[in-house]
This record gives C-alpha cells, sequence and structure tokens, in this order.
C-alpha cells in the first residue's frame, strides 16, 4: 500500500496525534471504570449503612407492639376481668386498644391458650393457639416479638378482609427464580405475646396482638422518609424499601412501570440464592422490578431462626451512573481541550525544526537551478544547524570547484585558440620554406650551368677590352659588354649564395654591436642624408651564437630596404630586447615608408620578388635573409600597414649549452 505523501510537520503532527489519542482514550477507559467504581463502591457503602437504618425502623415497630401488649397485659383491670370472666368488657376495653394503636389483631386466651375475646372478630372464640410458636415461646420470656407468617387459615379467624389483604398472585418479574406456587395465600406479621398475671405471678391468660405486613406500607415509606428524605431522580423514587414474605414482595415502595407499588413481584433470582438459601446478606447492585438499584438485602427470620423474608433498601442505580458519565464527559471535554492546546504548541514549536529544513529544501532548489551562490540561514545550534552549516560548506566548496572549472575550460580555450593558430602559422611557414627550397633548386641549377660560360665572356671580353683602342667604335661597346657580364654574374653569385648558402662560421656575438655595424656601413652613402635613426637598445644582451657575417648581410638588407622605401626621407627604428622567457633575442627595423600591400607580403620573401625597377633590385635580398635566419633557427616575420611603415622583425634563439661547447 502506498503511503500518502504527508509534509514532515503533518507526519510529526499526526504520530503526536495518535499517541495523544491512543493515550486519551485508554486513560478515558481506566479512567471511568475507576471513576464509575469509586462513585458506585460509595454508593454501595452507603446503601449498606441505610439497611441498618431500615432495621431501627422494623425494630423499633416490633418494639412499639411489644409495648403495646406488654402495657396492655399489665393494667390491672384486665386482669380482674379475667378472673371475673367478663368478656364483654374486656372485648370493648381490648378493641379500644387495638383501634387506638392501630393493631390489626389483638387476641385473648385464658391460661390454656383457649381463645376467650378476639377483637377483630368477636364471634371466632374457644379456638386453641397454645401451639403458636410465639406464645410457645412467651410462656418462658413473658413477652415475646418476632416476624411471624401467619397461615390463611389463622388470617381467615381474624376476618376474611384480612385474609385477603394478605392474598397476593405472583405477578411474573424478570430474573426472578421459578416457584411452583403462582399466589402467596399467607400473610408476614410482627406479632408479639405477653402473658397476664395476677399478684402470685399465675398466669391468667395471653395477651396477642400484631400488624399484618402484606399491603402495609408503613414501615417501607418511614425508612424511605428518614432515610432518603423522600428524594427524587427524573420523577422516580431515588431510595426505596421493601419487605419479602420468602421472595415475594408484600410491602414495597418500588414502582412498576404503571407507577404503582410493585407488590406481587419477587426478588431476583440471585438475591433468592444468596439471602434467602444461604442466609448471607447481598450488597451489590441488583436487577429490581424493572431497574438496576444500588441495594442492600438481609434476611428476616422469626422466632425459630428461621428465614421468613428479606428487608431491602435500594438506591437508583441511574443517579450514579449519570454522575459518572458527566464526570466522564467533563473529562473528555478538559482532555480534547488539552489536545487541542498541545496541537497548536505543536504546531508552532515544530515551526522551529521545519523551517530551517524548508529552508533548506528551498536552498537545495536553488542550488539545482544553478545559483551556488545561496546559503542557508539556521541560528539554531543542534542537528539542524549543523546541518545547515556542513550544507553551506558544501555549496561554498561546490561554488569554487565550479568557478575553477569554468576559468580552467577559458584558459583551455585560449591555449586551444593559441595552439590552432601557432600552428596554422606553421603550416604556413612550412610550405613558405619548401616553395622557397624548390624555387632555390631550380635557381641553382640555372645559376650553376651559366656561371662557366660567364666567366668566360668576362675574360675574353675584358681581353678584348685591355687590347681595344680607346677611340675605336667598339671600345664603349665593349666597356657595357664588360659592365653587364659582371652584372649578370653578380646576381649569379647571389643566387648561389641563396642556394646553397654557406655552412655558417659560428662565434659568441653581441647583436647590438652587428646591428651597430651594419648601420655604419650604410649611413655614409648619400640615401641615408635625410633619414633620422632612433636606436632603442636593450643593454645588456646574452650574446649569442652566430655567425656575424651573414648576420651583418641580413640587417644591411633589411636596413637598405627600408631606407628605399622611405626613398631616403623617414625615420627608421632600430630596437633589440630580450624574450620576457629569457629565450630569445628580438632585433626590430620599423620605417615609416608607404608600407607592403596584403598581397605581396606573402611573396615578400620569394627569390626575385622585387617591386623595383628592373635594373634596380634583384628581388634576391629579403630571399638570402630568410635563409640565412633560417640556419640559426631563428624566425624572421614583416608586419606591415598601407601608408604607416613596415616592421621587420628577426628573432634569434639564446642556446646557453651552445655557449659552453
Ligand atoms: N621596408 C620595406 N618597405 C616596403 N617594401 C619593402 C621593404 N623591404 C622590402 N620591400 C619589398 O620587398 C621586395 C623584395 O625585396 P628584396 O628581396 O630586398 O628585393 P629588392 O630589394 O631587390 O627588390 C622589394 O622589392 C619591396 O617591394
Ligand atoms: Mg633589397
Amino acid at each position: 500500500m502506498q503511503l500518502p505523501h504527508f509534509s514532515l510537520r503533518t507526519k510529526i503532527i499526526l504520530i503526536f496525534l495518535i499517541v495523544i489519542i491512543l493515550g486519551g482514550l485508554l486513560s478515558l477507559f481506566f479512567g471511568s471504570r475507576l471513576v464509575k467504581n469509586t462513585i458506585i463502591s460509595q454508593a454501595q457503602t452507603k446503601v449498606k449503612h441505610d439497611l441498618a437504618s431500615a432495621w431501627m425502623v422494623f425494630n423499633e415497630k416490633l418494639n412499639d407492639i411489644k409495648d403495646i401488649i406488654s402495657l396492655t397485659a399489665a393494667r390491672e383491670g384486665v386482669q380482674e376481668d379475667i378472673k371475673n370472666n367478663r368478656q364483654d368488657i374486656l372485648l370493648k376495653k381490648l378493641n379500644r386498644v387495638r383501634e387506638e394503636h392501630g393493631l390489626d389483631i389483638l387476641t385473648l386466651t385464658d391460661h390454656k391458650g383457649i381463645v376467650m375475646v378476639r377483637t377483630r372478630n368477636p364471634e371466632v372464640v374457644g379456638d386453641d393457639q397454645s401451639q403458636d410458636e410465639i406464645i410457645k415461646w412467651m410462656l418462658k420470656k413473658d413477652v415475646v416479638v418476632k416476624p411471624q407468617i401467619i397461615p390463611r387459615e389463622e388470617l381467615l379467624k381474624e376476618g376474611k378482609d384480612l385474609a385477603d389483604q394478605a392474598y397476593l398472585e405472583f405477578i411474573p418479574t424478570p430474573k426472578a427464580a421459578p416457584r411452583p406456587e403462582n399466589k402467596e395465600t399467607s400473610g408476614m406479621m410482627l406479632k408479639a405475646a405477653s402473658s397476664i398475671k395476677d399478684e402470685n405471678n399465675t398466669i391468667l391468660g395471653v395477651l396477642y396482638g400484631g400488624i399484618l405486613l402484606n399491603r402495609n406500607y408503613e414501615i417501607v415509606d418511614r425508612v424511605k422518609e428518614t432515610v432518603y428524605k423522600g428524594e427524587k431522580y427524573k420523577g422516580r423514587d431515588k431510595g426505596t424499601a421493601t419487605i419479602f414474605q420468602h421472595d415475594l414482595r408484600i410491602s414495597t415502595n418500588v414502582k412498576n412501570e404503571k407507577n404503582e407499588r410493585a407488590i406481587g413481584t419477587r426478588v431476583s433470582k440471585e438475591v433468592n440464592n444468596a439471602v434467602l438459601k444461604e442466609g448471607k446478606p447481598w450488597i451489590d447492585r441488583a436487577f429490581v422490578v424493572s431497574d438496576w438499584y444500588i441495594t442492600a438485602y438481609e434476611p428476616i427470620k422469626n422466632i425459630d431462626d428461621k428465614i421468613i423474608g428479606i428487608l431491602y433498601v435500594g438506591m437508583l442505580e441511574r443517579p450514579y451512573i449519570d454522575t459518572t458519565k458527566r464526570v466522564m464527559l467533563a473529562f473528555t471535554i478538559m482532555a480534547s481541550l488539552c489536545v487541542v492546546l498541545l496541537l497548536v504548541i505543536l504546531y508552532f514549536s515544530t515551526t522551529r525544526i521545519i523551517n530551517p529544513l524548508q529552508k533548506m529544501v528551498v536552498a537545495t532548489q536553488e542550488i539545482a537551478k544553478g545559483d551556488l551562490s545561496h546559503e542557508v540561514k539556521v541560528n539554531s545550534k543542534d542537528e539542524i544547524g549543523y546541518l545547515a552549516d556542513s550544507f553551506n560548506k558544501m555549496t561554498a566548496d561546490l561554488k569554487t570547484a565550479n568557478e575553477k572549472l569554468v576559468e580552467w575550460g577559458k584558459t583551455l580555450e585560449k591555449k586551444v585558440e593559441e595552439r590552432t593558430k601557432e600552428l596554422a602559422e606553421m603550416q604556413a611557414h612550412l610550405f613558405e620554406a619548401e616553395k622557397l627550397a624548390s624555387l632555390g633548386k631550380l635557381a641553382a641549377g640555372v645559376a650553376h650551368e651559366i656561371n662557366n660560360p660567364l666567366g668566360s665572356i668576362l675574360i675574353y671580353s675584358h681581353l678584348l677590352l685591355e687590347d681595344a683602342d680607346k677611340k675605336s667604335p667598339h671600345y664603349e661597346n665593349l666597356k657595357k659588354v664588360v659592365k653587364e657580364t659582371s652584372r649578370c654574374k653578380d646576381i649569379v653569385k647571389s643566387l648561389l649564395e641563396f642556394a646553397r648558402p654557406k655552412e655558417p662560421e659560428m662565434s659568441l656575438i653581441n647583436i647590438n654591436e652587428i646591428v651597430e655595424t651594419s648601420l655604419s656601413i650604410m649611413v655614409r652613402q648619400a640615401l641615408f642624408q635625410n633619414i633620422r635613426l632612433k636606436k632603442m637598445y636593450a643593454s645588456p644582451l646574452p650574446k649569442i651564437v652566430a655567425d656575424s657575417a651573414q648576420l651583418q648581410q641580413v640587417f644591411t638588407n633589411i636596413i637598405l630596404n627600408a631606407a628605399e622605401a622611405m626613398n631616403g626621407n623617414g625615420v627608421l627604428t632600430l630596437s633589440s630586447s630580450l624574450s620576457e622567457e629569457g629565450s630569445y633575442i628580438e632585433v626590430k627595423f620599423s620605417d615609416t615608408g608607404p608600407g607592403i600591400k596584403e598581397e605581396d607580403k606573402k611573396r615578400l620573401f620569394e627569390p626575385f620578388f622585387s617591386t623595383k625597377e628592373v635594373g634596380k633590385g634583384t628581388g634576391l635580398g629579403l630571399a638570402i635573409s630568410y635563409s640565412i635566419i633560417q640556419k640559426h633557427q631563428g624566425t624572421i616575420e614583416v608586419k606591415s600597414e598601407a601608408g604607416k611603415g613596415s616592421t621587420f622583425t628577426v628573432k634569434l634563439p639564446v642556446t646557453e649549452e651552445r655557449e659552453h661547447e
């Protein structure tokens, strides 16, 4: 699975969010359980105390009944009436007591337990109550009070209405334990009995009475009022109390869905098992009729210590659950606010981390575009700061490397250009040299062939001239022949000199001296009278190895050409200098003559190239000079601009080794 591309900030925040939410959920889960348990267990403790209070109310009622019975039994008149068998009076007296104190029954028996007066149902008398558990116990203890189950036939003796008050049909109850019966015909009574004795402590009779708890809500309502102050929650009683006869609700203020007292319903199976079967108190939540309650149940026992019912108090669980929920809601809201606050803090604190990184991203993009001068400005003294520093250092190094490369490229280009030019020049020179060489061969061949015949012509014409009469008309002609032949001989000599130059005779020479000697020979001529000389000799110059006579010939040629070009009028500049590296000496001859045409420049060093009129120039001067300089491993070059004059430059190598040969 491909994860979506999030920014670094989003990733950090997401991770934090996951951690926070996970932590929040866990603490919410455990927190809610803790809060719930704390609140519920506190409520549970309260209910436990409430049950004790309920017992007090219950026992108070028992004591009330006991007091009524014992006090009535102790009244003097009653003893007398029994002794005298005044049943009418007893009925009246006792009935008044019963009505005054709200007892359901109040009955008098004789000392054997045979009913004498039954205030509630005076017609039914004479039955034997001596087997009644409470009366049996009372005979040992004078006065006794206890809850007791009264069977229907006993209740019927007190009247059908009382039996009907006790009668309850079971109402199907969820979670209740199944029972074979479907109704309850007996009732539960708080019953007290007291003996009536004469002065001699002989038992005259037994007075017993009590109240039926079935459908009597006095105790449970008093518990509700005194313990729970009648508090309500959403229209329902918060606190409830119930008296069970066995597992059947006979007196309660727990309401069913129709908001009626839920008598006839039964206790849940769990409570039934714990309290009725095992005789243990039940203090826990329990499902009561239609709701969950925080409850406390304890068994009600009869005089034989047998469990006959249950006393219950309970509080609706809902208010506590709601409180828990409210607490948790408040907690959740607070936690959410904290998360929001954390996120805000996180957002701003990540900015401190992210910003330098973003700067670096921008910088890399700039650098990728070629802007190497871009610098990341991060001042933090942490890993990011170090990263930025290394980054800046890297770009700086990159920049210098790049600059070097560019420069190197430029010099390379320049060098290539220079070398190409040199190569082209060399090629041109080579071509020139070859051309001159072939021309030289031709010229040499011709010169060689005509040199001997010319010699013969010159000798014989000389002889003829010596013998000839000066007055003879042939004399002048002969003289011309001799002169022209001599000229031819000179040309041929020059030609041979050019074609087969003599090997130079090398010696250590001072070049400035050679230039001066050459010049001194020339300046005596009329041609130089109006020429101004400028001399710029570098001194001292290293001596070079050369043939001084041959060099003198070269310099004389160049100086003469310059003077002829200027037509005896102008400035001739002579200069000498050592090259920068000191490897050769340069001698320059600059004139202010007319200059050389571009097309002539190429042919300047060819033998017989001359622009001078026939008879004046042979065109061999520069050709010979060229071959001499070549023999010296030097070069001869010309620069000229039309109208501004020409400059001839002779370069000669300074060869240190030769110096020591
Ligand atoms: N300084 C100069 N100024 C102008 N042209 C020159 C100069 N030197 C030489 N020349 C040209 O070069 C040609 C060849 O010279 P060179 O070989 O000495 O032969 P010549 O002097 O016999 O003509 C000359 O005819 C002339 O046209
Ligand atoms: Mg010349």
